[in-house]
């Protein structure tokens, strides 16, 4: 088993001290627990610290829940989606916070958890579901959607060449019922794929699993209803750290984070009208990846793309 490394911990603890440490009560919310080794540093460097943790997966919300045991008094988890964040902090009566952390996409438990199916090295069930209890597995979605609907969700969330290729054997193997499992699927893709391309570029299931597990958890859909929100609910002085994996979810938040950093002052005048300056800041200007030496310790980190904003006026 892999073994949980968090990535970018000093830089994310770095990026979101300064709006920790001007209020007297910090709130941060970690948007993403999994295993909860974020939460874990930030509680453990800031004794003052109190922290809204949300995940999806239940089977990580149990872990996490053991790891943060020495600091479980100061955090609050909740098992939901991060685009009911505005939602949750309504409800629990709390209008801003001082830091939000978003660390994307799976988790190492869940790539390691054979049985959830997100690895296509693994032999298992075809289910890619982070909540369990609730949506269509990917077994549904291969089962049930049309081809047109196929090769959309695999050209578009895995960025795939040869969509069409591989759904006409998705189509085939459904009708003869030896499609069922991880290993099934990841077969079909590599025989799908022209053999001089197969030579290349690693695994090519990765884009067609990757594309999958995007559609059955509806990633970029929830993800851009989450950012606004993250945004929105920001102190002033506060920080948003995103931590992206795929260019998909990147260019989600950069989008956003360059519409909340715009000015709304009309072209062509020399500065800022008063009270159309923007109401955020960029903390690092484009994206930033993790360093050589902690992608040597930590594949995982190797596509990191961090970005983070700040809001600087009401
Ligand atoms: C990369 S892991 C986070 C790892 C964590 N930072 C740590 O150090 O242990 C991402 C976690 O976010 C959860 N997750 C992904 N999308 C989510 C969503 N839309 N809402 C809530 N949780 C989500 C996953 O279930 C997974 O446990």
């Amino acid at each position: 088993m892999q073994q949980h490394i968090p990535v970018a911990l000093e830089r994310c603890i770095a990026l979101l001290t300064p709006a920790i440490v001007r209020a007297t009560n910090p709130i941060v919310i970690d948007a993403t627990l999994g295993m909860g080794g974020h939460s874990k540093a930030l509680l453990e460097t800031f004794p003052n610290l109190k922290i809204i943790a949300f995940d999806r997966d239940k089977g990580a919300i149990e872990i996490a829940t053991k790891n943060l045991n020495e600091v479980i008094d100061r955090v609050v988890i909740v098992h939901a989606v991060y685009d009911e964040i505005s939602e949750v902090l309504e409800g629990m009566g709390i209008s801003e916070v001082e830091g939000i952390l978003f660390d994307l996409g799976v988790s190492s438990m869940q790539l390691d958890t054979a049985d959830r199916g997100f690895a296509y090295s693994q032999e298992a069930p075809l289910d890619m579901r982070m909540d369990q209890s609730q949506g269509l597995s990917a077994q549904e979605i291969l089962d049930t959607y049309s081809r047109n609907d196929l090769v959309r969700v695999i050209r578009n969330f895995g960025e795939e060449k040869f969509a069409t290729r591989i759904v006409d054997n998705i189509i085939e193997a459904r009708e003869s019922g030896t499609l069922k499992s991880t290993k099934d699927l990841a077969e079909l893709v590599k025989r799908s794929i022209p053999a001089a391309t197969r030579r290349t570029g690693g695994n090519p299931a990765k884009r067609t699993f990757q594309a999958l597990r995007i559609e059955v958890n509806q990633e970029l859909e929830v993800l851009s209803r989450a950012i606004p929100q993250a945004i929105k609910a920001i102190a002033i002085g506060g920080r948003l750290v995103v931590m992206s994996y795929q260019s998909l979810e990147d260019k989600i938040v950069k989008s956003e984070f360059t519409k909340a950093t715009a000015s709304h002052t009309p072209l062509g005048l020399p500065m800022d009208l008063p009270n159309s300056a923007a109401s955020y800041q960029l903390v690092i200007r484009g994206s930033e990846s993790a360093t050589a030496s902690e992608i040597n310790q930590n594949a995982r980190a190797q596509s990191m793309r961090l970005r983070a904003i700040e809001r600087v006026a009401a």
